[in-house]
């Protein structure tokens, strides 16, 4: 009883040992994945792709039930069976069919071995894949066959498709695989695509555009170093890529010990390079009968520039023995470090492996070396190890070795050292183990980049949105190089919107280094954090900075430095009105739009701002209208209107225009420089709000009030010294005073500004009138002000102001009625089409100034008066005995009978003065002044 009880402590106590030990040692968790969609065949994982967010792509695989399969070869279900698993855990499926021949869906193994599959895929940017298949115009001959390529993105939409060349055939045998496909270091730098060929090496060199459009930057050939035995191609730091070929010489000359029999060199290209350079020696041996049988390649995780491993075979004649040496070299070819990497903890692989040790690195530190085997039951075994570098040694992982994988073996390595570990696939199911792997480096941060020590703002951190500036603190000093630092914003459907991107060469009045060359500091323009309660990140590009001792460009930061802006409570702010400028080159791309154009471009420029500032596109609208800046002649530059609605949800308009003005004003490091209408605006303009008239002229509003008060003063002085008198006129003339002065003004300051004008319309233009106008402008303006002096001013002569005497002209009735008239004449010659002229003006400008709003004011004001003076006058004539005319004894025998009166409301007559207005009447000189008023008033109507 005691035995069997403590028999079943100890088994109690085992089995808690080994529960606690599998589940805390070990930490494998488990992902697991039932497919939406069932399906008669499993579902095998067959190919994945990782992302810098954390994102896998997984391709899946499903034998086709309705084509019977021989034994070497595999007909597929015919779509391209997408996975995505997420950050988040969650998987989006995507089954496109994407239309391409048939036997793209075949999978086979060549007379030697090769796995041959025509439909590959390869990662691009974050969102965004591309699928190699191949096109046929017979597909029973392998001769047509054509490689094409497209994009498609994670939720299976379908994008530029691209013809890369024809397929590789060798010996009657098409090897759809032997190409390979190579991102740039920043994925949004293109890919290379290499064809190794029996003879030569094909290369292409891709980047995509902003519409996802394929464009070859640089193609060529070049041939193999002869005796190559092994090659490899990768992307480098400096956004450029290499090629490197391991050579082995079969000759086991011993007489001389020097002699080479093995060497590995590097090509490099920079980015923009139309060709790679010269072979550079990585690496020689002089050991006899040895092979260069493999070459691993990648960027050094912990160290600077790119890090290689090559797999060195000796072949004695009893048996042969594998090495493996690590380099580190800079992208100028320099080899900065050799390692040998000490095999003897590894097992010895079986000898039915189909591999070799491969090698592949870890983000944190170190590499893993893995070899595949099948068991007997023909799955999948894969030992796994992990090589730490500063150690100098190998440990296992945590899962059993060897471990039985799916068919393919696979294990995916995240960005953040965790790693998924396949397992066999079920009928609509699959799934993976999940382990982290240890960080094999004492440097330990979040940035998916070991040469970063910190950064402010920190991940995650919340900052103000007054942040003006952010920081990077490496380990080991660096200068700053020839790459961007960009900042985005994500808005709420998840786009980016590049805020500020800066240059550590070009904009170096946004970058410094501190003295120790640790830190690097960037400065921020107001606008870029302005967005409250946003999200940002951070992109540090990968030759934004270098190494100060090795001068080699460090890797980059993608997708991982985000960081959120505090909300803030912002006054709502009423409409705004503001105006913009376009640039020259603007100003003359806009004016070769036909009207659609022009709508066009006003449609198009709401869209890029709406996004790039960002705000609601309804928000924001014009009046279409342009106008010449008379200020930056003779260059011409236009300026259109942009009207900001307020809003309770979103940004204030203030802070709006705020910002639009400075990311316009900074355009080349802000997104307004890089949109195809927003590049047109004047960075030395801005956005400048409507002026608020009163701020602005502040001054000249109270001085022109002040004159008014003078005049009212001295009107009331008048009517105190003489009731009688008809003192308004002295409102009357300083009204007549200023409107001249400011008809004087509007004219030859603002009369160029809008065409109009001058031209009734574009279509209608008359060359003639403008070669005339352009002739003759000054004389037209003269012209013009002249006739806006007021013929009512000389009533004022005869109006007895405070019964002064110079006030009290005796003008005949003759006089008067001839003033009467020609002053009702001039209503409608003179103020009424210049008030239509002011309205126009009014309606057709941008900007307005103090003066053609004053202009505009003093013209409405002296035509109402003149219009309510007439009707007065004109009442006046029907009753007998006016005041005025009471007053007027010393002229009473000049009286005119009251049935005359209606004419005028005074009696004198000057004879001078009716000499001189029966001069201006007939005046040769005054019918030309009328002709040519009348003229220019018409052309400009
Ligand atoms: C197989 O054939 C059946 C019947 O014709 C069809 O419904 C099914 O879609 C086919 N499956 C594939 C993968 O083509
Ligand atoms: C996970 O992330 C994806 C892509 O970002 C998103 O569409 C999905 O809604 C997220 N799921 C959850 C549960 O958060
Ligand atoms: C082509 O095939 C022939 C016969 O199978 C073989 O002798 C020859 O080496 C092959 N050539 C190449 C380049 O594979
Ligand atoms: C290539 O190999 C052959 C024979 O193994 C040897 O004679 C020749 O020198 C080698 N060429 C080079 C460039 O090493
Ligand atoms: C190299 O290989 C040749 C023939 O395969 C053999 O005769 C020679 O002994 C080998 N040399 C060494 C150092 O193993």
């Amino acid at each position: 009883m005691i035995q069997s009880s403590l028999y079943l402590m100890v088994l109690l106590i085992a089995w808690i040992t080994i529960f606690s030990l599998t589940s805390s040692v070990s930490g494998l968790g488990s992902f697991t994945h039932n497919e939406m969609n069932p399906f008669e065949t499993k579902p095998r994982i067959w190919k994945y792709l990782t992302y810098f967010d954390g994102t896998v792509v997984l391709r899946i695989i499903n034998r086709n039930p309705n084509i019977t399969s021989l034994d070497n070869e595999a007909w597929i279900r015919p779509v391209l069976s997408l996975r995505i698993i997420h950050p988040n855990g969650t998987v989006s499926e995507i089954d496109k069919d994407l239309e391409i021949p048939e036997f793209n869906w075949h999978i086979t193994i060549s007379p030697d071995g090769y796995l041959l599959d025509p439909v590959n895929i390869y990662a691009l940017q974050k969102g965004f894949l591309l699928f190699r298949y191949f096109n046929a115009s017979n597909p029973d001959d392998i001769n047509t066959y054509e490689e094409w390529g497209r994009i498609i993105d994670w939720n299976g939409n379908l994008y530029d498709n691209v013809y890369f060349s024809k397929a590789n055939i060798e010996n009657g045998t098409w090897y759809p695989t032997k190409t390979s496909i190579v991102n740039n270091v920043n994925p949004e730098k293109g890919f290379i695509k290499i064809y190794w060929r029996v003879d030569y090496v094909e290369w292409q060199q891709y980047t995509i555009d902003d519409a996802f459009n394929f464009i070859k930057l640089s193609y060529g050939n070049l041939s193999y170093l002869e005796n190559t035995t092994a090659f490899n191609v990768m992307g480098t730091v400096d956004d450029g890529y290499s090629i490197i070929m391991g050579i082995s010489t079969s000759s086991d000359n011993d007489e001389d010990p020097l002699e080479t029999s093995a060497a590995v060199y590097v090509l490099t290209k920079g980015y923009d390079d139309k060709q790679f350079g010269a072979p550079k020696l990585l690496y020689q041996s002089n050991l006899a009968n040895i092979t260069i049988s493999n070459i691993f390649s990648g960027i050094s995780s912990t160290g600077i520039g790119q890090v290689c491993t090559l797999n060195i075979t000796q072949n004695t004649v009893t048996s042969s023995r594998n090495y493996y040496v690590k380099l580190n070299f800079l992208s100028s070819g320099s080899v900065t470090e050799i390692i040998p990497i000490p095999l003897s903890y590894l097992p010895v692989l079986p000898s039915n492996s189909t591999t070799r040790w491969l090698v592949a690195s870890i983000p944190y530190g170190g590499y893993v070396f893995y070899g595949r085997f099948p068991d007997a039951n023909n799955n999948t075994n894969v030992y796994v190890y992990y090589f730490d570098e500063y150690e100098n040694k190998f440990t296992a992982w945590d899962s059993r070795e060897p471990s039985v994988l799916n068919l393919r073996g696979i294990f995916i390595i995240l960005p953040n050292n965790t790693m998924l570990i396949s397992q066999m696939e079920d009928f609509n199911m699959w799934s993976f183990l999940t382990t982290d792997i240890p960080k094999l480096t004492n440097l330990d941060n979040n940035y998916s980049n070991l040469q970063i020590n910190s950064t402010s703002p920190s991940i995650n951190d919340n900052i103000s949105t007054l942040t003006n500036n952010i920081t990077i603190t490496y380990y080991e000093p660096v200068e700053l190089s020839d790459g961007n630092i960009s900042i985005y914003q994500i808005d709420n459907s998840g786009n980016n919107i590049i805020r500020q991107f800066v240059n550590g060469i070009k904009s170096s009045d946004f970058c410094s280094i501190s003295d120790d060359g640790l830190t690097v500091t960037v400065k921020l323009i107001k606008s870029t954090f302005s967005n409250p309660n946003s999200k940002f990140y951070v992109k540090i590009g990968s030759n934004f900075a270098r190494s100060r001792a090795y001068k080699e460009s460090l890797m980059g930061v993608y997708d991982v430095w985000k960081f959120n802006t505090n909300p803030i409570e912002e006054p709502l702010a009423g409409k705004v009105s503001g105006v913009l400028r376009l640039t020259i080159e603007g100003t003359e791309y806009f004016e070769n739009l036909n009207s659609t154009g022009k709508n066009q471009f006003f449609a198009n420029l709401h869209l890029e701002l709406s996004k790039i500032i960002p705000i609601n596109i309804k928000r924001l609208s014009s009046n279409g209208k342009t106008q010449v800046d008379t200020t930056v002649s003779p260059s011409r530059q236009i300026f259109i209107s942009l009207n900001i609605e307020p809003s309770n949800e979103g940004r204030s308009v203030a802070s709006i225009i705020d910002n639009l003005n400075e990311m316009i004003k900074y355009k080349s490091i802000t997104s307004i420089g890089l949109n195809p209408i927003t590049k047109y605006l004047d960075e030395n303009f801005g956005f400048t709000p409507k002026q608020d008239l009163w701020d602005e002229y502040k001054c000249r509003f109270l001085g022109v009030l002040l004159i008014l008060a003078i005049l009212l003063v001295l009107f009331l002085i008048a009517e105190k010294m003489q009731r009688k008198g008809r003192n308004i006129a002295i409102l009357h003339l300083g009204l007549i005073i200023f409107d001249f002065v400011l008809d004087v003004l509007f004219v030859s300051k603002n009369g160029k500004v809008i065409e109009l004008l001058y031209i009734p319309s574009h279509e209608n233009k008359s060359k003639d009138f403008l070669y005339w106008f352009s002739q003759n402008e000054k004389l037209a303006s003269v012209f013009t002000v002249l006739s806006s002096a007021d013929i009512e001013a000389l009533s004022i002569l005869h109006s007895n102001i405070a019964g002064l005497k110079c006030f009290q002209a005796p003008i005949s009735t003759k006089g008067k009625n001839r003033i009467f008239w020609a002053s009702c004449l001039t209503v409608f010659v003179e103020d009424i089409p210049q008030l239509i002229i002011q309205l126009i003006y009014y309606y057709n400008v941008i900007t307005y100034d103090i003066i053609p709003l004053l202009a505009l004011v003093s013209s409405c004001l002296s035509l109402l008066i003149n219009i309510i003076g007439k009707l007065f006058q004109a009442i006046n004539s029907c009753r007998p005995g006016t005041l005025e005319y009471d007053g007027q004894d010393d002229f009473q025998k000049l009286q005119t009978p009251t049935t005359e009166r209606s004419s005028a409301s005074d009696e004198s007559i000057s004879h001078s003065i009716d000499i001189k207005e029966e001069n201006e009447k007939n005046s040769d000189k005054n019918n030309l002044t009328g002709s040519s008023k009348s003229s220019f008033q018409e052309v400009i109507l």
